[in-house]
């Protein structure tokens, strides 16, 4: 057996192994930023890297960060990498994929006593999803310097704060500026392709072209709790009912406007006893869009529908908007060379955007970015059922190595 088929072979097993750090006591694979599962998470992958040789960190905002230098040390670096943070009920390869396989990108440099002309930085991002908090991406907003100004304030559903939960792992978020990626002249990741696409074509890797931009927002409904049994329905001011209506003109601006899709993943209502007319609910939106100007009309018209119905229904609707990342053109020079790299490990070159938000969005803010997508089982991720082959996990450890050791800062061929 070659080096890469033991890698991916090593690989598809770490990732089992990974799975099992879960904030859930039934075998369901929930890792939530900064929780003790995630924790966990991150002493494990340490570990792997300690054993190849790198000497990995937990920086100020929960990210695991290891360098593998280059022929000469402080050379340009280019960063690869994605998320270790999942969804709840999540798949065990969103993320979790490109973080360890760009572990094992290194493991095979230094299986291979090779040093490259460039420096390689791994990392494990925390909060791409941004399930725990009202934030989302914070990992690659530290690396590029696009925190929102009060993020630490940020709540939990148990009231915690992100500041508290940072300091809780021993993180110092006072320090989150020196968080910030320095001399990373790109950033590539390798991801499931959570989409249908490469199935479809019969293919096992693509080179992403753009990701699509996100908003989202949280919803709060104020009604006015009462007697199920005794208040007549002419008087009642449901706020479930209100955002019933709220829920489905989400859908209907979807399915409307063309090149928009919105989700709403999270609705609560208040006080949540059968007996009692809600009288708070609070609810999440996700519009995504290729268009930013599109997606940002669709949020403003939503806005004024919430407020509309709320107002017809005697209650009101509060909106605040959690994230926002526009859509983002995935940099040429780096499409290019990721072709160059598909080609050469002998696979056909093919171009699809991403419908899902990804990392790469934020470090292609600072340095030119990209992704490559790994074919997954028809297009099923967010859900447990998320699976990828041995071969296709091959096929892509096999091409962001190919990538690693052909690119160079100028971009230009060897
Ligand atoms: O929501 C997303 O697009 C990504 O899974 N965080
Ligand atoms: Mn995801
Ligand atoms: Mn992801």
């Amino acid at each position: 057996m070659n080096i890469l088929e033991e890698s991916s072979r090593r690989l598809m097993q770490r990732l089992a192994e990974f799975a099992e750090y879960s904030d859930e006591p039934d075998g369901r694979l929930t890792r939530l930023y900064l929780s003790p599962a995630y924790l966990g998470a991150c002493e494990r992958f340490c570990q792997w890297a300690r054993i190849i040789g790198l000497t990995p960190y937990m920086d100020a905002v929960g990210n695991i960060r290891a360098r593998y230098e280059g022929r000469r040390v402080g050379a340009p670096a280019l960063m690869i990498g994605s998320h270790i943070d999942t969804v709840r009920n999540a798949g065990r390869y969103d993320g979790n994929l490109g973080a360890l396989a760009a572990l094992s990108v290194v493991e095979m440099l230094i299986q291979r006593r090779e040093r490259l002309e460039i420096a390689i930085e791994i990392v494990a991002f925390g909060d791409e999803e941004g399930v725990r908090f009202p934030t989302a991406m914070t990992g690659s907003r530290a690396l590029a310097g696009m925190l929102s100004p009060n993020w630490l304030d940020a709540k939990d559903d148990d009231d915690v704060s992100l500041r508290d939960a940072l300091m809780a792992s021993g993180c110092s978020p006072e320090l989150a500026q020196q968080a910030r990626a320095r001399d990373v002249f790109a950033f590539v990741e390798l991801h499931i392709e959570q989409g249908p696409r490469l199935e479809a074509e019969g293919l096992a890797i693509g080179t992403v072209t753009a990701i699509n931009g996100a908003s989202r927002l949280e919803v709060r409904v104020l009604g006015s709790a009462g007697h199920a049994g005794s208040v007549p329905m002419e008087l009642r001011r449901d706020a479930l009912c209100a955002a019933a209506e709220m829920v489905l003109a989400v859908e209907r601006e979807g399915i409307k406007a063309g090149d928009v899709v919105g989700t709403v993943g999270r609705i609560n209502a208040l006080p949540g006893a059968i007996n009692v007319i809600p009288g708070v609910v609070t609810f999440s939106v996700d519009v995504r869009s290729t268009s930013d100007q599109t997606r940002q009309q669709s949020v403003s018209k939503l806005e004024a529908n919430f407020r509309n119905i709320a107002g017809r229904r005697g209650a009101v609707a509060e909106v605040t908007q959690t994230h926002n990342a526009n859509a983002y053109e995935c940099d040429n020079r780096i499409v290019s060379g990721l072709d160059a790299a598909v080609a050469a490990c002998g696979q056909k070159v093919f171009h699809l955007s991403s419908g899902a938000g990804h990392d790469a969005m934020i470090m292609g803010q600072i340095c030119p970015a990209g992704m490559l997508f790994v074919r997954c089982a028809g297009g099923i991720s967010h859900n447990p059922l998320e699976s990828i082959t041995l071969a296709d996990c091959e096929i892509g450890l096999a091409t962001l190595f190919e990538f690693v050791r052909t690119v160079r800062p100028d971009f230009e061929a060897a």
